[in-house]
């Protein structure tokens, strides 16, 4: 058995050498002005007969030059197959990626095989044991809250981070933060983060870890909004994206700061730009990797509020996040949430956890569906509140920042390789 085993990983250590990453002869030397550098899903490039510039067949991403009218096929056939805007801009802020998109492949390469690795792996720490005060702190959330949260932040014409008011909300955002935390007895820190790609402020509140301060678990989602229709008068409600998971952190934020302080730090985050191509924790995923920061685990909340799959039945995102974090979703789930999850991908970076798991750092990311049956409306202004959507749906995602905040926040886990 043993014996097997091992020959099994070596063979597949291997194929996964023999099969990874590999760039084609020829590089494009002239990109003309409207074009623009892009990672995307192969399939979905192979199948348009796109140029393929390099690709990893481990992660399935291909990087090529696109024009306009390659811009929209990929978008038309993204929509058909129920994905958002089916690839990803390498925004400036990117930065080395933009300068070496080759170089970017590769190391998302070594990354996806490392935990294909554990995958394999035959066991499974992953676990989250039942606790009578997490089970009473997560009957503390409240659906209400969420309610009148993404109403608030869907009122405000827009929340992009390119409109003439990009920090109108962000301001009035903090103020709400900060009069939630009177009174706590967590040491904490609220800040204003500012960006070089984009004026829009991300938001950070600190909860000090007691006895592991250095270990710190990233509770995240992006505050901004985007209308993409060419008509629509140009407001962007955001309601579902992403005034929802904004919201699952901010009431998962209140009833953590009612309990006592956690042993790791917690660092709760509403990004700037991710609209734009992720800018706002692209900037803080390469700072904290620079300052050699131990982010232990990484939950992206984005969209949350529309059970396209059914009520309770959630998705959870296989690309750019971690198998052991994936694993501790399943046993969260089974000790406390009681809904059905059915993986599935984006097939590009399509949220803020694709900026930290760039670097190097853990992440998971559950959605409100699986990708064919998400709310169409988003990047709309019919990304409203209707009675499609659903608070009880999005109370679950509260409680998975709970868990994270709680009992991560107390735990030794982490990703040993
Ligand atoms: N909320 C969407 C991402 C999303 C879409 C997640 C579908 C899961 C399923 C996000 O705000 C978004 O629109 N992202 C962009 C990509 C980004 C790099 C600009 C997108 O998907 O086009
Ligand atoms: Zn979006």
């Amino acid at each position: 058995m043993k014996v097997s085993l091992k020959s099994l990983i070596l063979s597949s250590i291997l194929g996964l050498l023999l099969t990874g990453l590999s760039a084609q002869a020829h590089t494009p030397v002239v990109a003309d002005y409207d074009s623009k550098p892009i990672y995307a899903d192969l399939r979905d490039l192979n199948a348009l007969g796109i140029e393929v510039l390099a690709k990893d067949d481990i992660s399935q991403v291909g990087y090529a030059i696109i024009n306009p009218e390659m811009e929209a096929r990929i978008q038309e056939r993204a929509h058909q197959v129920g994905k958002c805007g089916g690839f990803e801009a390498l925004a400036p802020s990117t930065g080395s990626f933009l300068a070496d998109p080759i170089a970017g492949l590769r190391n998302l390469s070594l990354r996806v095989q490392k935990d294909q690795m554990y995958e394999m792996a035959p066991l499974k720490l992953a676990s989250v044991p039942k606790s009578d005060v997490i089970s009473a702190a997560i009957s503390q959330l409240s659906e209400a809250n969420l309610q009148a949260s993404v109403q608030w932040l869907s009122s405000f014409p827009n929340r992009f981070n390119k409109g003439t008011t990009p920090n109108v909300h962000v301001e009035q955002m903090k103020q709400k933060i900060e009069q939630m935390l009177l009174g706590t007895n967590v040491p904490y820190t609220v800040s204003l983060i500012d960006h070089t790609s984009t004026k829009q402020k991300s938001i950070r509140v600190r909860f000090e870890g007691s006895s592991k301060p250095d270990e710190i678990i990233v509770i995240g989602a992006h505050l901004d909004s985007i209308n993409q229709s060419w008509f629509g008068g140009g407001n962007a409600p955001g309601a579902d994206d992403n005034a929802s998971g904004s919201s699952n952190i901010l009431d998962a934020m209140r009833v953590a700061s009612q309990n006592p302080q956690p042993q790791r730090s917690i660092e709760f985050f509403w990004y700037a730009g991710e609209e734009s191509g992720l800018l706002g924790s692209a900037e803080i995923a390469q700072s904290y990797k620079k300052a050699n920061k131990n982010v232990i685990a990484v939950l992206q909340l984005d969209m949350t509020l529309f059970p396209g799959s059914g009520e309770m039945v959630l998705g959870s995102m296989t690309d750019f996040t971690s198998p052991w974090l994936r694993d501790y979703l399943k046993s969260m789930n089974s000790t406390y949430l009681n809904v059905q999850i059915v993986e599935d991908k984006c097939g590009y970076g399509c949220s803020d956890h694709a900026s930290w798991y760039r670097q190097g750092y853990p992440t998971l990311m559950p959605f409100e569906a699986t990708m064919k049956a998400m709310n169409s409306k988003i990047h709309t202004a019919n990304d409203v509140i209707t009675p499609q959507m659903s608070f009880k749906h999005s109370l679950v995602f509260s409680k998975i920042a709970l868990v994270f905040a709680m009992d991560l926040a107390n735990s030794d886990l982490k990703q040993l390789y």
